[in-house]
């Protein structure tokens, strides 16, 4: 493939510098528990990044003990510690048992005037005495010229030189309060780069949206190393994603790097879940609608060759998200034959114009549009849709709920001729009576609740709850289906039931 002359500088291979435990967990109001750094840690460590930057340990005890916690993992990632050039923290740092410590002193003259309140000097000095105790102690020193994007350019070039000799192993170009246009990042980072040979490093945060476009121009600039954080969360407006930076510089740059792309998807939901940061829909490579179609001209395109409006180059399977035809307002015939085809059902050519112009219709009344609405049109259209084969046959439900006891369900039902039993617990009476369900399908491939809807139709305290679910098959088919009920437990499972069976319907058979 044909690339800008400036990419031909670009290091044939980059190493990720995780920043999610650290900066990301300086996001407003996200603060996360030993257990939970550990679960990212590992999660990060599988993906493959190069760095896990565990945290500050000086900031607080739990802040120390964590960091000591990810750092005795033995994970594959080095694990990195924070520090500034003072004494206490670098000492802190070493006691966490990192291998890599990471110090870092303001270079700007705004901030180490109102910050510092240091000189110039007295920055250099801190700077260079910093790293010699890193180096002292015998660990690796990454060292940071923290707001380089502002600092006065020949003293970023005396930084770095005086980096270097006093023995840093990288070097690290922030671009602090995100102000950096891509120009400014290349030129920022060529000249650094001519000025010494460390290996260089860049942190860009998005104040302007230009992290991910400041990293990968950073790296056509020679740079080494990339900061990332999972979901971009981190400081104010974050810092550059992991997923975004990874698939630029692997699906259109050609660099190298170790990042195993399949588990970005996952990786990206488990960080929101224990974050609480929410992903948006239109996220780059991680968001719910990245690979969703729901016009007409989009979902046919797709259905007969996904790159005519995916990029192709980088494809679900790649980051482990999966593809939807979505229902709405703007859906086209061959969206909803692919659908209903892919449940078994075969409506002649006007019956799918007819379902089509009806889900069009509830589209157009700002109506949400759902598997299990497709479901309820196809059959009034269809005059009724075949029974399915029941595999699964709901016998017995009972739920145990109060508030000192884990909600708990028991479920008895007949699965391929066989009466079986099944208990679960969970959150809630629903969730449990759910997990109930799913652990009695023990033996046939996972089948994932991906959507889960309530809605009250009635009101009142003896409202009758609409309950729709939507499920998925390992090779990503999805069924829906939708029940009513006063007893909201009993619609959730009925609904599941259903689901479950016209999932199974499509050829998902038992395991072995
Ligand atoms: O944004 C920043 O400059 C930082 C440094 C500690 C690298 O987070
Ligand atoms: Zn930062």
């Amino acid at each position: 493939m044909f690339l800008p002359e400036e990419e031909a500088r670009a290091p044939e291979k980059v190493r990720f510098f995780d920043t999610t435990l650290r900066d990301g967990e300086q996001t407003p109001g996200v603060s996360l528990t030993i257990d939970e750094k550990v679960e990212i840690a590992r999660q990060l460590d599988s993906l493959g990044v190069d760095v896990v930057e565990a945290g500050f340990p000086s900031s607080s005890k739990g802040e120390m003990d964590s960091v000591a916690r990810v750092a005795e993992l033995g994970l594959g990632a080095e694990v990195c510690a924070l520090a500034r050039c003072v004494d206490r923290d670098i000492d802190a740092a070493i006691d966490a048992d990192v291998d890599l410590v990471h110090v870092f002193i303001s270079t700007s003259d705004v901030q180490m005037e109102h910050a510092l309140k240091m000189s110039r000097e007295e920055v250099m000095d801190a700077a260079v005495a910093g790293i010699e105790r890193v180096k002292d102690a015998g660990l690796t020193c990454l060292f940071s010229a923290m707001d380089a994007t502002r600092t006065d350019e020949d003293f970023l070039v005396e930084i770095v030189e005086a980096a270097e000799e006093a023995g840093a192993d990288t070097f690290n170009v922030p671009d602090t309060v995100g102000i950096a246009t891509p120009a400014l990042m290349h030129r920022i980072v060529s000249s650094v780069r001519s000025a010494t040979d460390l290996p260089l490093d860049v942190h860009c945060h998005n104040d302007f949206n230009l992290a991910v476009a400041n990293s990968v121009t950073s790296v056509s600039a020679g740079a080494q190393q990339v900061q990332v954080a999972v979901n971009g969360i981190g400081e104010r407006a974050g810092n550059a994603d992991l997923a975004s930076v990874a698939m630029v510089l692997g699906a259109l740059m050609d660099v190298d790097h170790s990042i195993e792309t399949e588990e970005l998807y996952e990786t990206s939901r488990l960080v929101e879940r224990l974050t609480g940061v929410q992903v948006p829909v239109n996220m780059p490579v991680v968001g719910d609608n990245v690979f969703s179609h729901e016009s007409g001209i989009h979902s046919h395109g797709v259905i007969e060759e996904s790159q005519t409006f995916e990029p192709g180059v980088m494809t679900p399977e790649m980051v482990g998200h999966r593809r939807r035809l979505v229902l709405g307002k703007h859906v086209g015939r061959h969206a909803v034959e692919e659908l209903l085809g892919r449940a078994g059902l075969e409506p002649t050519d006007e019956q799918v114009s007819e379902i089509t112009e009806r889900v069009k219709d509830l589209g157009d009344k700002g109506k949400r549009v759902t598997g299990a609405d497709l479901y309820a049109i196809a059959g009034a259209v269809m005059g009724g849709l075949p029974e399915e084969e029941k595999v699964l046959e709901l016998v017995d439900l009972a739920v145990m709920t109060g508030n000192r006891i884990a909600p708990t369900a028991s479920v008895k039902a007949v699965v391929e001729g066989d009466e079986l039993v099944a208990s679960a617990t969970g959150v809630g009476p629903v969730d449990a009576a759910i997990k109930a369900v799913q652990s009695i399908m023990n033996g046939f491939p996972e089948i994932t609740l991906t959507s889960y809807r309530l809605e009250a139709i009635t009101g009142g305290s003896d409202a009758v709850a609409e309950v729709l679910v939507e499920v998925e098959n390992p090779e990503g088919d999805q069924a829906a289906a939708g029940s009513a009920s006063e007893d909201i437990v009993i619609a959730s499972v009925e609904a599941l039931v259903t689901a479950v069976n016209r999932i199974l319907a499509m050829g998902t058979d038992r395991e072995e």
